[in-house]
């Protein structure tokens, strides 16, 4: 009875979507548990790129895969990421979706948006996907949940429940959407997903107890949790290994292992604090090197070094047991290479990082220079073959963040993974 989530540990963008295609290969079933299509987790194999928003990325493994309570999932962004996948050939038909996670619906949106807009300097920079507001109505209890958004008659009463509510809140919106016209076009979708909505907290308790092994998907990364992120400047919910039972609907004691996906430096994509943040060209080069522009919203991301202050407080919440060390090959070409170990605070050294906005802001990081490397690494199929430097930055970073790697990656393909110490469900 064993599963491994694969959880980000930065801001987001890691490599999750290319570890969760690369583990899936041994898992029997894939769960996302948390977050919608603000998450974007790219896999390629045999030369293709496929880009995932909501749909757990073992898609590819031709398993079962399931979308758990703990989602916001928007019906029509939903539909066309099946139809997306099934143009490409990859059958989802096996697509599971929990009838306890929440429906996004157009006002959603709308919401995010005027939000950020009355925010003026002070907004978060959010993917304007609608994941706030709907978290939103699920915490305040007038969320509309799965299972009765497939319920015709259900749907209609919700909505006339909620939507009057919004409005109040919201007079904009009145502008824009009548419950009607929401009600028939989505009731459309709805018919659709009907037939893949389940109770998936039954179906998984199942699958454990027959020892199937489940891979659990995280999104978005350990620095966005609604606790322990950089808030306000983080996501609604809770990405780490501590989303896993609130979102999947089963206890923490089935997780095994909790992978937590880091890359070689850093990246944000929205506002908010980032120490290690680089302004100048070094910034550039790993901006570019890296191809590093989000895959739902296209920004530019921010860019800077690694931060071990970062890791180790994601590792403390995800009770990490290993690192996938991601996109190594980007740093190839750089004289030297930087890591923080440590932030100068108040005038004390610190290894966690402060509550508030204002403390991120004000921290100083502490730098070890370490020589970098030139040799392209892309090809590379074992630690050995590492040129040296590149080797004592990983055992560096290991030190730094008290836990090992286990796997690194030297490109956006599957074949370029390298496996260290074997990941067993
Ligand atoms: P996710 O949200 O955590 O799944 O990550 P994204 O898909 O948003 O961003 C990671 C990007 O890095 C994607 O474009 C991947 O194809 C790419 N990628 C993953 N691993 C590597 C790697 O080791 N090297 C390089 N160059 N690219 C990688
Ligand atoms: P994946 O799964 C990177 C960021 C947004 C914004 C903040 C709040 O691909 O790693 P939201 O729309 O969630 O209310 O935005 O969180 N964010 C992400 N950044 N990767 C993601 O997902 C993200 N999901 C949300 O940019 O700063
Ligand atoms: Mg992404």
């Amino acid at each position: 009875m064993a599963g491994v989530v694969v959880v980000g540990s930065m801001w987001g963008d890691e490599g999750k979507g290319k570890v969760t295609d690369y583990l899936a290969q041994k898992a029997d079933i894939v769960v996302r548990y948390v977050g919608g299509n603000n998450a974007g987790h790219t896999i390629v194999y045999d030369g293709k790129k496929f880009a995932l928003k909501l749909i757990p990325s073992g898609i590819f493994s031709g398993h079962e895969v399931i979308m758990g309570n703990g989602m916001v999932v928007n019906p029509k962004a939903f539909l066309e990421e099946v139809k997306y996948l099934n143009d490409a050939g990859i059958d989802t038909s096996r697509i599971r979706v929990s009838d306890r996670c929440h429906v996004i619906l157009p006002y959603h949106l709308e919401i995010d948006e005027l939000q950020e807009k009355r925010k003026g300097d002070k907004s978060i920079g959010t993917t304007k996907r609608g994941i706030g507001p709907a978290y939103t109505d699920k915490y305040s209890r007038i969320g509309i949940r799965m299972g009765e958004f497939v319920d015709e008659e259900l749907f209609l009463e919700k909505l006339n429940e909620t939507f009057p509510l919004k409005v109040m809140e919201y007079p904009e919106l009145a502008d824009l959407f009548t419950i009607e016209g929401i009600y028939n076009e989505y009731k459309e979708y709805a018919k659709k997903i009907k037939p893949l909505v389940c109770d998936t907290g039954i179906l998984l308790d199942e699958y454990l107890r027959e020892d199937k092994k489940v891979l659990f998907e995280g999104a978005q990364g350990a620095m966005l949790d609604i606790d322990y992120g950089t808030y306000p400047y983080v996501t609604s919910s809770h990405p780490g290994a501590n989303g896993v039972s609130e979102g999947a609907g089963i206890g923490p004691l089935y997780i095994k292992e909790a992978i937590g996906i880091i890359k070689a430096y850093t990246t944000r994509v929205g506002e908010g604090p980032f120490p290690t943040e680089l302004f100048d060209e070094t910034g550039d080069f790993i901006r570019e090197q890296g191809h590093e522009y989000g895959t739902v919203t296209k920004r530019p991301r921010r860019t800077g070094w690694f931060d071990a202050v970062v890791v180790n407080q994601s590792r403390r919440m995800s009770s990490l047991t290993g690192v996938s060390l991601m996109l190594l090959d980007v740093l190839s070409g750089l004289d030297t290479i930087k890591i923080c170990s440590a932030y100068k605070y108040k005038g004390e050294i610190i290894h966690g990082l402060p509550s508030t906005v204002k403390g991120v802001e004000e921290v100083e990081p502490i730098y070890e220079e370490m020589p970098g490397w030139e040799e392209d690494i892309t090809n590379v199929q074992s630690f050995a073959e590492l040129p040296v430097n590149c080797q004592n930055y990983i055992r560096r970073i290991e030190e730094l963040i008290h836990c090992p790697v286990v796997m690194f990656s030297v490109g956006p393909d599957r074949k370029q993974t390298v496996v260290l110490r074997d990941i067993e469900f």
